[in-house]
C-alpha cells in the first residue's frame, strides 16, 4: 500500500495541523510505503518572498522528521524537486472542468477573504491531484478540511481513465484518510485553528508565547466558585488531545465541581503541552545543529520519488498521443 501526503510551507506548524494530518501520516510510515512531501509548488500561490519560502521548507522539514517522520521508513521530499509533478498537472488540466475547480470551498473561502485570486489558486487542486495520482498513491491522510481535494483527484483520475485508459485504469484512484475522533482542532477563539484565523499554537512555540497563548484561550465568563461546562469548553478540547483519559475526566470532574477558574486549567493545559512535547523539542534543537543530514534526507527523498513520477508520467503520456 502506498500512502502519500503534502504539506505546505506556509508558515509555522501548528497544533492543528499536527493532530490533523501529521501525527496520523507518521503512525501510517509503519503500515505501507509513505511518502511525505513539503508542497512548496503550492505555497507559491501564498507566499511571495523567496528567502521566506526557503527558510519556511526548512523548518517544516525539520518539524517533521522531529515529530517522528522517520527516513528509513518514510521517502521525504520537496516537491518541487519532482518537476515532472507540473507536467503531469497541465495534462490533468486539459480535462479537468471549471465547474469542479468553481465548486472548491478552499478557493471560495480565500476568495471570500479578500485574496486576489491568481490562476494557480484556482488551479491547486489539479497540481494536488498530479502530486497523489503520478506516485500512484493508494490512501492520503489529510485533515477534513481537505476531503473536497481528493474527490477532485478522483474525479480527475476517473475521468483521464475513461478518456484514455481503453479499459485499463491507467491511474490509481486513491482513498482519503480522515482522522474520524477528530473534529477540527479549534484554535484560541474557539474557530478551527488556522494561520488565516492568527489563532494557531504553533509546535515548537517558545515556553514564554506558549503561555501567553494559552491565556488567550476564549472562554465565558462564570465566576471561580461556579460548576463550568466542560464540554464545550475549548480548553478541555485541546486537553483531550494529549491528556491521558483518566487526566481528561479529572478535568471535567473538576469544572463540574466549580472553586477552580478558568487559569487553573489554562496552566494544567499549559504543562501537559509543555511535557507531551518536550522529547520532540530536543530533537529539534539538535536537527537545527544539522542542516547537511536534513538536506540529504530531501534529496534522496526526491531521488526515490523521482522514480515513480517519471514512470508514471512515461506512461501519461504515451496513453495521450505525446
Ligand atoms: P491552515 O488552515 O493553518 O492554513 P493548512 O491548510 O496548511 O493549515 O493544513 C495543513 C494540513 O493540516 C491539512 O491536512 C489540514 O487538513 C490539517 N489541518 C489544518 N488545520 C487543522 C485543524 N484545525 N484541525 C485539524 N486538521 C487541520
Ligand atoms: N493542499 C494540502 C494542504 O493545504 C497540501 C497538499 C498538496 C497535499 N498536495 C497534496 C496533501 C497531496 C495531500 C496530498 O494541506
Amino acid at each position: 500500500m502506498r500512502i502519500l501526503s503534502g504539506i505546505q510551507p506556509s508558515g509555522r506548524l501548528h497544533l492543528g495541523n499536527y493532530f490533523g494530518m501529521m501525527e496520523p501520516a507518521i503512525r501510517l510510515q509503519d503500515e505501507g510505503e509513505a511518502y511525505y512531501f513539503i508542497a512548496d509548488y503550492h505555497s507559491l500561490t501564498s507566499i511571495h518572498d523567496p528567502s521566506q519560502l526557503r527558510d519556511n521548507v526548512r523548518d517544516v522539514a525539520i518539524d517533521f522528521l522531529a515529530c517522528g517522520l522517520d527516513p528509513e521508513k518514510a521517502v521525504f521530499f520537496r516537491q518541487s524537486d519532482v518537476p515532472e509533478v507540473t507536467e503531469l498537472t497541465w495534462i490533468l488540466s486539459t480535462l479537468t472542468p471549471m465547474g469542479l475547480l468553481e465548486r472548491c470551498h478552499s478557493y471560495k473561502d480565500k476568495i471570500a477573504q479578500g485574496v486576489s485570486p491568481s490562476h494557480g489558486l484556482f488551479a491547486y487542486p489539479v497540481l494536488m491531484a498530479s502530486d497523489i495520482l503520478i506516485y500512484n498513491s493508494d490512501l492520503v491522510p489529510v485533515g477534513k478540511d481537505q476531503k473536497q481535494h481528493i474527490e477532485v483527484t478522483r474525479d480527475i483520475a476517473q475521468k483521464f481513465n475513461d478518456r484514455y485508459g481503453e479499459g485499463e485504469p491507467l491511474l490509481k484512484i486513491p482513498e482519503p484518510r480522515i482522522r474520524k475522533d477528530l473534529a477540527a482542532v479549534p484554535g484560541l477563539d474557539g474557530r478551527k485553528m488556522s494561520k488565516s484565523y492568527d489563532n494557531t499554537i504553533a509546535l515548537f512555540e517558545d515556553e514564554k508565547a506558549l503561555k501567553k497563548k494559552i491565556m488567550r484561550i476564549t472562554t465565558d465568563s462564570i465566576p471561580v466558585e461556579d460548576p463550568k461546562d466542560p464540554d464545550d469548553s475549548y480548553i478541555v478540547m485541546l486537553y483531550k488531545l494529549i491528556a491521558s483519559a483518566d487526566e481528561v475526566q479529572e478535568m471535567e470532574d473538576a469544572f463540574r465541581r466549580g472553586g477552580e477558574g478558568y487559569g487553573h486549567f489554562k496552566k494544567q493545559l499549559l504543562e501537559k503541552l509543555l511535557e507531551h512535547f518536550a522529547p520532540l523539542r530536543v530533537k529539534r534543537a539538535k536537527l537545527e545543529q544539522d542542516p547537511d543530514f536534513v538536506e540529504d534526507v530531501l534529496q534522496n527523498g526526491a531521488k526515490q520519488a523521482r522514480l515513480i513520477a517519471q514512470e508514471t508520467l512515461h506512461r501519461v503520456r504515451k496513453a495521450v498521443g505525446l
